[in-house]
Formats: structure tokens, sequence, C-alpha cells
């Protein structure tokens, strides 16, 4: 895959996601923070492919990646109105969908664009499919560990900014409840990534995503981590609660390792 292959492909995304900046406000709030996200994600995938010296081609494969994981964001907030997963589809698959309906992988080698398809398929599963090659799932293990990273950065601006609406949107339209459920705080405790079905609120969400350093796969993802002090920021919004401190100190002993 070459470079000129990114170029065009990243053509066709500004068009189709120009589409639904022209929607209503709140369509274009949720569009806009993905979008955003959207550049970080590609910026962290290369800063990854770098860091780990991969070949420049494998870098242009990553970063495509990284610019469409999360293509279905935008129909499933026009067709839904939600980010949540669970309350509407999976938004991987509906990317998918439109990948395949606007044949923007069509002009690539099949070897190309099957990995890519696989790596998106596999960016928002609890765990990768145990049935795939080892180059592929080096590309499902960078498009994960560089989604996260960013991630981390999205929802601690939202929490700093104060911004209640943005909030909201960012923590998938999850409330306010200050309880957390358990499975989320005993899976952190444990060691392991909590599944998402478990999401009752935002402080769940800040645990469970305290728990993903558990997936990091890349040494470098987890020294970032520790160099942008995501973990210790995200904690200072959680309740005071000895369960709760518990967990984080097992996710921070794990990134110090
Ligand atoms: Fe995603």
């Amino acid at each position: 895959m070459k470079n000129e292959d990114f170029i065009m492909i990243r053509e066709w995304y500004d068009s189709y996601t120009a589409a639904y900046l022209k929607m209503s406000p709140g369509i274009r709030e949720s569009v806009e923070i993905k979008l955003d996200h959207t550049e970080q994600v590609v910026r962290e995938m290369g800063m990854l492919t770098t860091e780990l010296e991969m070949p420049e081609q494998d870098g242009v494969i990553g970063r495509t990646i990284a610019l469409l994981h999360d293509i279905g964001r935008h129909e499933q907030v026009v067709r839904y109105g939600t980010m949540n997963d669970r309350k509407s589809t999976d938004h991987a698959e509906l990317g998918l969908k439109e990948i395949t309906r606007h044949m923007v992988l069509d002009h690539l080698e099949e070897s190309v664009s099957d990995l890519i398809v696989t790596a998106i398929r596999n960016h928002n599963k609890l765990k990768i499919a145990d049935d795939l090659d080892e180059r592929t799932v080096l590309f499902c293990k960078l498009i994960r560990d560089a989604d996260k990273l960013d991630i981390w950065r999205v929802i601690l601006e939202m929490d700093q900014s104060g911004d209640e609406c943005k909030i909201e949107k960012a923590f998938i339209g999850l409330g306010k409840k200050k309880s957390m459920a358990w499975e989320i705080v005993r899976a952190v405790k444990s060691g392991e990534m909590a599944d998402m079905k478990f999401l009752e609120s935002q402080n769940d969400f800040r645990l469970l995503s305290i728990g993903w350093v558990f997936d990091l796969n890349f040494e470098v993802s987890k020294r970032e981590v520790l160099a942008r002090k995501y973990v210790d920021t995200l904690a200072k919004y959680l309740p005071e609660d000895s369960n709760v401190e518990e967990a984080i100190s097992v996710a921070k002993k794990y990134l110090a390792k």
C-alpha cells in the first residue's frame, strides 16, 4: 500500500464526513468529537509504528486503519442518537458496511484490504479474535493501543472542561450515578479488562478505562500512559472508596512493572 492510496482514502473520508457536519447542531457536536479523535488516533498510530520501527508501507496501512476505525460512529449517531453500542449497534460493523457501500478499499490488494477490515472489526471487541494470523493480530493490537491512548485524552479533556453536555457525549450517554458497578470494580481489582456491558455510569466508564491498561500491547504504549499521567488524572474524578482505590493501585502497579 502506497502513501498515495492513503491520500485517496483521506479524500473520501473528508467528503464523507463533511456531509455529517452539515446536520443538526447535536449531531455536528458528536461528529466533531469523533473527527478530532480520529486525527489523534492517526497520530498515535504513526507514533507506534515509528517507535516499533515498522516498514513505511506498514505505517501507511496502520494510519489507514486509524483513519477508518470509527467511521461508523457518524451513521450510528444519525440512526440511533447514541454512541452506546449496546443501545444501538456495533459501530465497527456499521463502519465496515459504510466502507463496503462506498467501495473505499476496493482499489487495494485483497491481502491489504482484508487486513484493514479485520483490524477495524477487532478494534472495539473485548478481545481480539483468536483465529487470526500473526500479521493481522499485530495490526489489531496497534489500533487497540492507538485508540485507547486517545480515548483517555478525550475523556480527560471533557472532564476538565466541566461541560456537562460534552461529558455526556464523551461518556456515551451514561449518567452521573455515584455508585459503581461491582463487576467493573472486581475486574480491575483482578487485573482484567472489564466488559463494557456492565457500564451504568460515567464513573464506571472512568474506572473501566483505567482497566484498559491491562490490554495494552506494547511497552511504548504503557510508557506513554505513565508519562501522560492518565491513570492518576482519571482517578481524581472517581469517588473515595476502598475497593475503587485498590483497583486503581492494581492498575498503577501493572503499568510501573
Ligand atoms: Fe471505535
